[in-house]
């Protein structure tokens, strides 16, 4: 590992463990998760996408502050910088309450991290907003410059702890992205223990699996919930749909599609049949990670 990458790294690990994070991110936690479960937050979130959202919308400010970078270190047209750094500055509300709905579901080293990619992207911003007031009539005086470089490292430096958030804690992966399901018929529970409406929660080769009977299909899926890997099995099955009891997020049990996020990714499904009274289970998973999991 490079001197970088270690110092990086430690930087890191320092935040996820600056427990002086939590009283401010209880604090802006309390008014942001004021939000429930519904259309916005489903919007917000990502639900229609199936993915989440923020990492798509945060390219817009991202794309347009680069170009903005470009212009004034070839000297392009002052008018076009500043109408670029406008379309930046739009387009940032939208990206932030996308990021705040994700970050509203975390908790310890997450919401810590979080909270630091949110402050170090905020005073990015706020800089980049002061070279935009300097930039007026058209004019690009060098501390409209000076703030909007200083602006964009910020929010380098909050990019960065974005991806440790995604690619380090797995803020916004499918939690069930490295189980590996059971690939042949698997005796689970006998089908006379199932009542219909209320799921069991049986364990295949380390994956949890939900088994329920529904309106008298016996029907099976993925115990763990996508979104932050909730117990699915905790709720009845209401409309047709489980419940996972962390967040709100429900999931129809005939397809695990998701009815109401935050959860973006759909739970897994399974086969079933009955053989002699017993419930079989097993997976047509394709996706490698699912199949080599510690490859
Ligand atoms: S873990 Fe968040 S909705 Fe299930």
């Amino acid at each position: 590992m490079s001197v970088i990458a270690r110092r990086a790294n430690r930087a890191a690990l320092a935040i996820e463990g600056a427990t002086v994070l939590d009283a401010p991110a209880e604090a802006l936690h309390g008014i942001v998760s004021r939000l429930g479960p519904g259309r916005l937050k489903d919007a917000l979130s990502g639900v229609a996408a199936a993915h989440p959202l923020h990492p798509v919308l945060v390219t817009v400010p991202v794309g347009a502050l680069v170009g903005l970078a470009y212009l004034d270190a070839t000297g392009g047209d002052p008018g076009t910088a500043r109408r670029l750094l406008g379309l930046g500055l739009l387009a940032s509300p939208v990206a932030i309450a996308s990021g705040l709905v994700d970050w509203s579901d975390t908790d310890g080293p997450e919401r810590r991290v979080g909270l630091a990619h949110l402050v170090a992207n905020s005073a990015g911003l706020a800089l980049v907003a002061a070279s935009w007031v300097a930039r007026a009539n058209g004019a690009r005086p060098k501390r409209a410059v000076t703030s909007s470089v200083a602006g964009l490292a910020l929010m380098g430096v909050g990019g960065w702890l974005g991806g440790h958030l995604a690619y380090a804690l797995g803020v916004g992966v499918d939690t069930t992205a490295f189980l590996r399901p059971p690939m042949e018929w698997t005796d689970v529970v006998a089908e006379t223990d199932l009542v219909d409406g209320v799921p069991v929660s049986v364990t295949v080769d380390q994956t949890p699996v939900l088994v329920v009977r529904d309106r008298g299909r016996v029907l099976a899926l993925g115990d763990r919930c996508t979104h932050r890997g909730g117990p699915l099995h905790e709720s009845p099955v209401r409309d047709g749909c489980v419940e996972c009891p962390w967040h709100g997020s429900r999931f129809e049990v005939t397809d695990g599609s998701v009815a109401r996020g935050p959860a973006t990714r759909p739970a897994a499904i399974f086969q079933t049949r009955v053989v002699d009274g017993r419930v079989q289970v097993r997976s047509d998973e394709t996706r490698t990670l699912r199949l080599n999991p510690v490859v």
